[in-house]
C-alpha cells in the first residue's frame, strides 16, 4: 500500500503532472561531466520528468533535485538512473567476469561497492542486474551476465541485488535494482542484439525467467521492460510477462521502465499504428516508465481525456514511481545522496579497490597449464609483455564502464611492475592493434621475446567488442593477434598468454599452441595487479567458466544442459548420430571448467539415503584429496539428471557447487544438500514441480564435463529408506 504522502501528493496531482512521472528522460556528456540539456531542464521545471539517468555528480545532482523540489508546482524529486553495471568509478570484473567467481559473498560485496560510490553521487537508482541468460556468445551483452545457467543466474541474480539495495533501501549508500531485460533478452537469434526469437514456454520458464523470479523475490524494485519481443510481442508490450506473470504470479510491486526509446520501436517492430498506438498499448501493458521515447507525454493525456487508457490505471503506474521515492528517502531528503564529502571520501577508496582486487582475482580462470607453466618465478629478470592488451587502460575496465577512469586503472604492464618490484625489467611491445587496423609488429615481438626470460602475451577483444550493440560473427582473436601468438610461441620462451575478452573466444588453436591460458575477461580497475599476482603465484586461480567455450561458432548454441537425444554423439565420430563430420560435439573448455595450481583428485558422489521421499533432503558427499604440491581449493560442482521422466530432461543441470581450501597430500569432503525442490521442472499443466517420481542421476565433479554419478530413487509416494552407510 502506498504512503499517505504519497496518496495526497497523488490527490493533488494533475493529468499532466501524472505523465510526467512517467517519463524519463537522459541527460548528456560533455568533457567537463554529465549535464541536462535544455529541454531535459525544461521537462523538470514543468513537472514533465519523474527521472533522468546518465546524470551523476553530487554537485550536480543536488542542483537538479533543487531545481525539481524548489521549482516546481509540487516539489517531487527525481529518480536519477545509471548504468552501473561493474563498478561506478572503481570498477570490478565484468559481470561474467564476476560470475566465474561463482562466490555470491564476493558478487554481494562488490555490488555494496558501486552502490556506495554511485549513491554518493547523487545516483539512486542503477539498471542492473542484467540476468539474461546467453547461450549464443556471438551476442555482445553476455558480458554483462552470468553466464549460461539459469540456477546459477539465480544465485548471482539475488546477491546482487541484495548488494545494491543494502538492509535499508532509505540508506543512503543503497540504490533501487533494475532488473533487466524482461524476457528473453539472451535467447538471441544468432547473436544478434535486439532480434525476434521464438521461445517455447518450457525455454522461457526454464531457462530465462529464473534470475527474474529470484531478483524479484529478493525485492528489485524495478524491472526493465526488453527490446525484443517474446511469442511476437516486444517486451514493453507484453501483458503476459509483464502483468500475468510479473505482477499477479510473483506479485512485483515496483516499478516498470522500458529499455531505451522501445515504445517507440513498436511501430517499427509492427505492432502499433503509431506513437499513440505505441504508448496506449505498452502503458495497457504494463510499462508504468518511458526511457527517452518520450512517446508517454506525447500522447497519454489525451489517451486518458478520451478513455482509451483508465485513469486508474495511471494512478496505479504514478502511485508505484512515487512510492519508489518514498522508499528511497527522497521525500524525506532529496539531497542526502548528493553529498560532496562522501563523493569525496569513499569513490575509489581504498577499501573499495581493495572489494575490487580481490573480486578480479576470483574471477581468473586457468584454462591452460601444460608443465606447470604458471605461476612463473618471480625471480625473472627481463619479462615482456607482448600484445595489443598489455598495457591498455580501457580494455582492461571493459564495456560499460559507468565512471570508471582507465588512467586510475592498473594495467598487466603495471601490476607486473607493482608484483616484481624495481629488480625486474617489464618491456612492453603493443605488436599491432587489437582489431587489426595496425599490422602486427611480428619481427619485433620475435625479437624481444627472444631477449625475455619469461613472456605474456596480452590479446583478446577491445572492451567496444563486448557490450550492447557488439555482436560478433566469427568469435577467433580480431586481426592478426593469432599470427602473433604463433611467432612468440616459437621463440620457445616460458610463455603465458593472458586473455582479455568479454565472451567465449574460438581460441582451439591457441590451446593447442600455447602452454599455458589464463582467462581475464575485462578484469577492471586493478585488473592488472590481479593478473599479475596470479600469474606470479601470489593469487591462486580459482575462477571457473559460467559459459562454454566452443570450439568453432559452427557449433552454437553449445551449453550443458542441453536436451538428450536417442542418437547421442560418440566420443569419436559415428555416423548417425548427432554429431559433426568435421568437430567434436563438446565444447573446448565447458561449463564450470577451470584449472588450479595444485592437483586434485575427486571421489565418486555417496548418498546418504539411496530414496528420496516427499519434501525429504539428500545429503550428497564427495572426498577430495590435493594430490599436487600447492595448497590449494577444491572445488566440486553437483548436476542432476532426470534419467526417466514424463519428458526428456537436460543431460545435466546445474544444482549446487562446493569448495574446500586443501594443503598439499590433505583429503577432505565436500557436501551438498540435494532438495525435493531441485528436482523441480516445467510441468505441462503449467507449473514447477518434482516429476511423480523416478530414477535420478547425481553427477559430482569439477566441471560439467567431468562428473561421476550415483543414482537416487526418487518416490514422493513410498515410504523412505535410509542408506546404511
Ligand atoms: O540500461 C540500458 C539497457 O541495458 C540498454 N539500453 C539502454 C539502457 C539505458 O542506458
Amino acid at each position: 500500500a502506498a504512503s499517505e504522502r504519497v496518496e495526497s501528493l497523488l490527490a493533488k496531482m494533475t493529468l499532466e503532472e501524472k505523465v510526467g512521472q512517467l517519463n524519463l528522460v537522459s541527460g548528456n556528456h560533455a568533457v567537463t561531466g554529465p549535464f541536462a540539456p535544455q529541454d531535459v531542464r525544461d521537462a523538470i521545471l514543468k513537472g514533465q520528468a519523474g527521472g533522468l539517468f546518465n546524470v551523476y555528480g553530487a554537485e550536480y545532482t543536488h542542483s537538479l533535485q533543487e531545481m525539481a523540489v524548489k521549482e516546481t508546482r509540487l516539489g517531487i524529486p527525481l529518480l536519477l538512473g545509471f548504468d552501473v553495471l561493474h563498478g561506478y568509478r572503481t570498477i570490478l570484473p565484468i559481470p561474467l567476469g564476476q560470475a566465474a567467481s561463482w562466490d555470491m559473498k564476493a558478487i554481494e560485496q562488490g555490488e555494496r561497492v558501486s552502490a556506495t560510490e554511485a549513491a554518493a553521487a547523487g545516483v539512486n537508482w542503477i539498471f542492473a542486474p542484467m540476468v539474461d541468460v546467453a547461450r549464443d556468445p556471438r551476442w555482445g551483452r553476455v558480458a554483462e551476465g552470468g553466464g549460461e545457467s539459469a540456477w546459477l543466474g539465480a544465485q548471482i541474480a539475488t546477491a546482487r541485488v541484495r548488494g545494491l539495495e543494502g538492509s535499508n533501501l532509505a540508506n543512503t549508500d543503497s540504490v533501487a535494482a533494475c532488473v533487466k531485460h524482461f524476457a528473453g533478452n539472451g535467447a538471441t537469434e544468432a547473436g544478434r542484439d535486439y532480434s525476434g526469437l521464438d521461445l517455447s514456454e518450457r525455454a522461457l520458464r526454464e531457462q530465462q525467467l529464473p534470475p527474474f523470479q529470484a531478483a524479484v523475490a529478493s525485492r528489485a524494485r524495478c524491472v526493465m521492460a526488453a527490446f525484443n519481443a517474446v511469442d511476437g510481442v516486444p517486451g514493453v508490450a507484453n501483458d503476459r510477462l509483464l502483468r500475468d506473470i510479473l505482477r499477479r504470479e510473483w506479485g512485483f510491486d515496483g516499478i516498470v521502465v522500458s529499455d531505451f526509446g522501445a515504445i517507440s520501436e513498436l511501430p517499427v517492430h509492427g505492432v502499433a499504428e503509431d506513437g499513440f498506438d505505441a504508448a496506449r498499448i505498452a502503458f495497457q501493458a504494463g510499462t508504468d516508465m518511458d526511457m527517452e521515447s518520450r512517446t508517454y507525454v506525447a500522447s497519454l493525456p489525451l489517451l486518458v481525456r478520451e478513455g482509451a487508457v483508465p485513469g486508474g490505471e495511471l494512478d496505479e503506474a504514478v502511485r508505484r514511481i512515487l512510492q519508489l521515492k518514498e522508499d528511497l528517502g527522497l521525500f524525506d531528503d532529496p539531497y542526502a545522496r548528493s553529498d560532496p564529502r562522501r563523493e569525496a571520501t569513499l569513490i575509489g577508496s581504498a577499501e573499495h579497490r581493495t572489494a575490487a582486487l580481490s573480486l578480479a582475482e576470483k574471477s581468473l580462470v586457468l584454462l591452460k597449464n601444460d608443465r606447470q607453466t604458471l605461476p612463473f618465478r618471480r625471480d625473472a629478470r627481463r619479462v615482456a609483455v607482448i600484445g595489443p592488451l598489455g598495457d591498455a587502460g580501457a580494455d582492461t575496465l571493459g564495456p560499460w564502464a559507468a565512471h570508471g577512469d582507465p588512467d586510475s586503472t592498473i594495467t598487466l604492464k603495471e601490476g607486473i611492475e607493482a608484483v616484481l618490484g624495481g629488480s625486474a625489467q617489464v618491456s612492453t611491445l603493443a605488436a599491432g592493434a587489437v582489431d587489426g587496423s595496425k599490422p602486427a609488429d611480428i619481427a619485433g615481438a620475435a625479437k624481444l621475446a627472444a631477449q625475455s626470460d619469461i613472456v605474456i602475451l596480452a590479446l583478446g577483444e577491445h572492451a567496444t567488442q563486448s557490450g550492447e550493440a557488439a555482436s560478433r560473427a566469427s568469435l577467433d582473436l580480431p586481426g592478426d593477434q593469432m599470427a602473433l601468438a604463433r611467432a612468440v610461441l616459437a621463440v620457445g620462451k616460458p610463455t603465458a598468454v593472458v586473455l582479455f575478452n568479454g565472451r567465449p573466444l574460438t581460441v582451439e588453436d591457441l590451446d593447442r599452441e600455447a602452454p599455458a591460458i589464463l582467462e581475464a575477461w575485462f578484469p577492471g580497475s586493478e585488473g592488472g595487479l590481479a593478473v599479475a599476482r596470479t600469474l606470479f603465484g601470489l593469487n591462486e586461480p580459482t575462477g571457473r567458466l559460467p559459459i562454454s567455450f566452443p570450439r568453432s561458432v559452427g557449433q552454437i548454441p553449445i551449453y550443458h544442459d542441453h536436451l538428450p537425444t536417442g542418437r547421442p554423439a560418440a566420443p569419436t565420430y559415428k555416423p548417425y548420430t548427432s554429431a559433426y563430420i568435421d568437430l567434436p560435439s563438446t565444447p573446448l573448455y565447458p561449463f564450470g571448467y577451470g584449472l588450479s595450481y595444485t592437483r586434485f583428485e575427486m571421489g565418486e558422489p555417496r548418498l546418504d539415503r539411496l530414496r528420496m521421499g516427499a519434501g525429504e533432503t539428500v545429503r550428497v558427499s564427495v572426498d577430495v584429496s590435493n594430490v599436487g604440491d600447492r595448497r590449494g581449493t577444491a572445488q566440486a560442482q553437483l548436476y542432476i539428471r532426470h534419467r526417466v521422466a514424463r519428458l526428456s530432461r537436460p543431460v545435466r543441470e546445474l544444482r549446487g557447487m562446493g569448495r574446500v581450501e586443501l594443503e598439499p597430500g590433505q583429503s577432505a569432503q565436500i557436501v551438498f544438500s540435494l532438495t525435493e525442490q531441485d528436482l523441480a521442472y516445467w510441468q505441462p499443466g503449467g507449473r514447477f514441480a518434482p516429476p511423480e517420481g523416478g530414477p535420478i542421476e547425481v553427477h559430482v565433479g569439477p566441471d560439467s564435463g567431468q562428473t561421476r554419478m550415483a543414482v537416487l530413487d526418487y518416490r514422493p509416494r513410498g515410504p523412505s529408506v535410509a542408506h546404511d552407510p
